[in-house]
């Protein structure tokens, strides 16, 4: 499966925004994160395109959970998106990048206050309030800081995701949000109105990632429409913004058909301008958080194949040079891709193998993979890997994470670099009595 912005060269080489994978794994070494930059800026240009051109009002926030990096940060902001953080170090790492704060929401189910206490002083545009408990402290902090906390309510819709049960979120048995069932939501923007400090902004919600159908994103927004109409009637307060989430699937497969961001755009905005007019509200600012969508399929992984282990009448076994550390989904989500023999990248596949990682583990990658007749020391190059990889990425074994480049028009940029064997003792202490 080649992506948009691929090719194959002369060699027979693997081409990603320009640039020969293999000459690339020379340079920089295995596991390799490639990142092709003109797609992840054709994808922000996308969805800006079409929600503007459908609605008055509308806001793309990149929901840097799926891939944070500085450069990255850059990137989005010279694409004119906002950001979404979930933690400490996603948010410190935005403002590093010089990211506008006031262009930032900070998200997640528990914000410790220390967290709250940053977002506030440092001006980040939204916090998303995920629980009533977490509204009196955003009051409170704010209140210490004689500041004003901006933020929207997650709700809980109550909606299945039709994706994997752990990357659901906006069913009624979540850890986020607050539930409309349950009058949770209602009683949230009571709270919210009623707290010194506050200002309500308007909704949120998130149903789940990987979604390759618009209706749930449609259901969504009727659902929410409905509470924000029966909020208006119960306290008068007119929603200003409603954020729809991210959640827009990607293609890792070749037989994947996700819906087109354009698609996306015209079912949504339809949804909420024919909620808007059934129940006679005003039409809120529209906002979404795509992560995956973004750079997921802007990513490529590189490996060297190291091992090729036939064991006869069962299966053979590929073994590559990265694994679990570096992309731990297949293991948590029997996430599936598709790979290539970067090196012979026109020679048709012919031996379906298992790939494994180097782990002490069994890190299988993919457990059938198609692939032209892999030897060792071919580079094998995993597509759709620019979500959730290097975001997810840690040590296990002691793995050093990789180094990530960012490609663009045949120009190779480092835009994080290898860590190296100190990286990993960097913190470990031996006490005095251990000399
Ligand atoms: C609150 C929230 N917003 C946005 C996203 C981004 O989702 P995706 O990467 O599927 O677009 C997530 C990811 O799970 C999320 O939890």
């Amino acid at each position: 499966m080649l992506l948009p912005n691929q090719s194959v060269n002369s060699n027979g080489h693997l081409v990603v925004g320009g640039c020969d994978t293999v000459a690339l794994a020379r340079e920089y070494d295995t596991p390799l994160y490639v990142l092709d930059e003109q797609m992840v800026r054709h994808n922000c240009q996308q969805y800006r395109q079409a929600f503007a051109q459908r609605l008055p009002r509308s806001e793309i926030a990149y929901a840097s959970k799926a891939l944070m990096t500085k450069a990255l940060c850059r990137i989005m902001q010279q694409e004119q998106m906002a950001l979404d953080v979930a933690s400490e170090g996603e948010l410190y790492t935005a403002l590093q990048a010089g990211f506008p704060a006031a262009r930032i929401k900070l998200h997640g189910n528990y914000k410790k206050p220390a967290l709250l206490q940053m977002a506030i002083e440092n001006g980040v545009g939204r916090i998303v309030a995920d629980s009533l408990p977490e509204l009196a402290l955003i009051s409170e902090v704010a209140g210490e800081l004689g500041k004003q906390g901006h933020i929207l309510i997650r709700i809980t819709p109550g909606i299945k995701a039709d994706t994997h049960e752990r990357i659901r979120a906006g069913q009624e048995d979540s850890k986020f949000g607050l539930g409309l069932a349950g009058g949770a939501a209602m009683t949230a923007t009571r709270l919210a109105l009623e707290l010194p400090n506050i200002e309500l902004h308007g909704f949120h919600c998130h149903i789940g990632s990987q979604l390759l159908h618009t209706n749930g994103f449609v259901r969504t927004a009727a659902v929410v429409m409905d509470f924000i109409s029966q909020a208006g009637a119960e306290t008068g307060y007119v929603a200003e913004q409603f954020d729809i989430g991210g959640g827009l699937g990607i293609r890792y497969q070749e037989d994947d058909v996700p819906p087109t961001i354009d698609h996306l755009a015209e079912e949504v905005c339809t949804a909420l301008k024919a909620a808007a007019d059934q129940h006679n509200v005003p039409l809120p600012e529209l906002i979404l958080e795509p992560g995956r969508s973004i750079v997921g399929e802007a990513g490529v992984t590189l490996y060297t194949i190291g091992v090729v282990k036939e064991i006869p009448g069962v299966r053979t076994y590929v073994s590559v040079d990265g694994g679990l550390s570096d992309n731990p989904r297949p293991l948590l989500y029997d996430a599936e891709y598709e790979a290539m023999i970067a090196n012979r990248a026109n020679q048709p596949p012919d031996r379906i193998v298992r790939v494994a990682g180097a782990h002490c583990e069994t890190d299988t990658l993919f457990p059938e993979s198609n692939l032209a007749d892999p030897q060792p020391g071919d580079i094998l190059a995993v597509q759709s890997t620019g979500a959730y990889t290097y975001a997810m990425a840690s040590n296990y074994n002691r793995f050093t994470k990789p180094a990530m480049v960012l490609v663009n028009d045949g120009n190779a940029e480092l835009i994080v670099t290898r860590e190296g064997l100190e990286d990993l003792v960097r913190h470990d202490v031996i006490p005095q009595r251990l000399i």
